[in-house]
């Protein structure tokens, strides 16, 4: 077996199935140490989120973290220093003064908590059946006004504004040209809207068997030998995924 790179989502992704999950942490650890397999974690989650999740699951440590839907990267998740270059590549063209001037104005959107929002990310709540009139109007209103910015919908609940240079597909690109993984040796795993950008490059995909409506609608339009929707939930369809790419016997 030869080393990849492995990228995957936590919630209801990862982490969901706890006896799938210690199956799954068993073989990614050996596949680490015995061939240098690299494992990142692509969260939604900011790192005081994610360092709580920590606590309440049995989670290897990983190689990089990217958190915050794709916003920030850290080699070190203990150490909570975010790398600095990939925040000098989401400032180009972002202003999130003026993203929350505009934002603030539609009554439909509840800002999250604070520790869910940071300097290249800005989140909020609102609902499912506000959702298509809302996402609209806002985002051709932040683009009338020269804002570099997207959208991302995610879980019929969440909605994270992020910098045009910022996902978390986008993230996983950045990791894999610095440690030089081709992408038919990366694999990235997802349940939910906030995945789709994981999906979108040359990588290979591996959709949950739970994966939500607005990735599985996603993943209709889009089908393609590189990406595999699997049967089984959470870890498990992730193990689904490792097999049928022959990531992993
Ligand atoms: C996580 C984050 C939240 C984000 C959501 C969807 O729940 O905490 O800020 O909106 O993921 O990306
Ligand atoms: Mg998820």
């Amino acid at each position: 077996m030869t080393s990849f790179l492995f990228v995957t989502d936590l919630d209801h992704t990862l982490v969901g199935d706890d006896r799938a999950l210690a199956i799954l942490n068993q073989i990614l650890e050996e596949h680490r140490q015995q061939n240098g397999t690299k494992i990142v974690y692509s969260t939604g989650r900011s790192l005081y989120l994610y360092q709580q999740l920590t606590t309440e699951k049995s989670l290897l440590s990983p190689d990089a973290l990217i958190t915050s839907v794709g916003t920030e990267i850290y080699f070190n998740p203990t150490e909570a220093r975010r790398d600095r270059e990939w925040s000098e590549v989401l400032s180009d063209g972002w202003n999130r003064k003026k993203i929350l001037d505009i934002a603030n104005n539609y009554s439909e959107l509840t800002p999250q908590p604070e520790s869910e929002q940071n300097s290249f990310k800005v989140s909020y709540y609102l609902s499912e059946s506000a959702a298509n009139e809302v996402l609209s109007n806002l985002e051709s209103e932040l683009t009338s006004q020269d804002l570099d910015i997207k959208l991302v919908y995610s879980g019929s609940k969440d909605l994270d504004i992020l910098p045009r240079n910022g996902d978390k597909g986008l993230a996983l690109q950045f990791l894999r040209n610095k440690w030089e993984i081709s992408p038919e040796k990366t694999v990235a795993c997802g349940d939910s809207g906030n995945d789709i950008a994981l999906f979108k490059g040359e990588e290979k995909g591996i959709i949950v068997g739970n994966a939500k409506p607005e990735l599985r609608q996603w993943y209709l339009q889009n089908q393609n030998l590189t990406l595999y929707l699997a049967q089984a939930h959470c870890a498990g369809g992730i193990l689904e995924g490792l097999k049928h790419f022959e990531f992993v016997n």
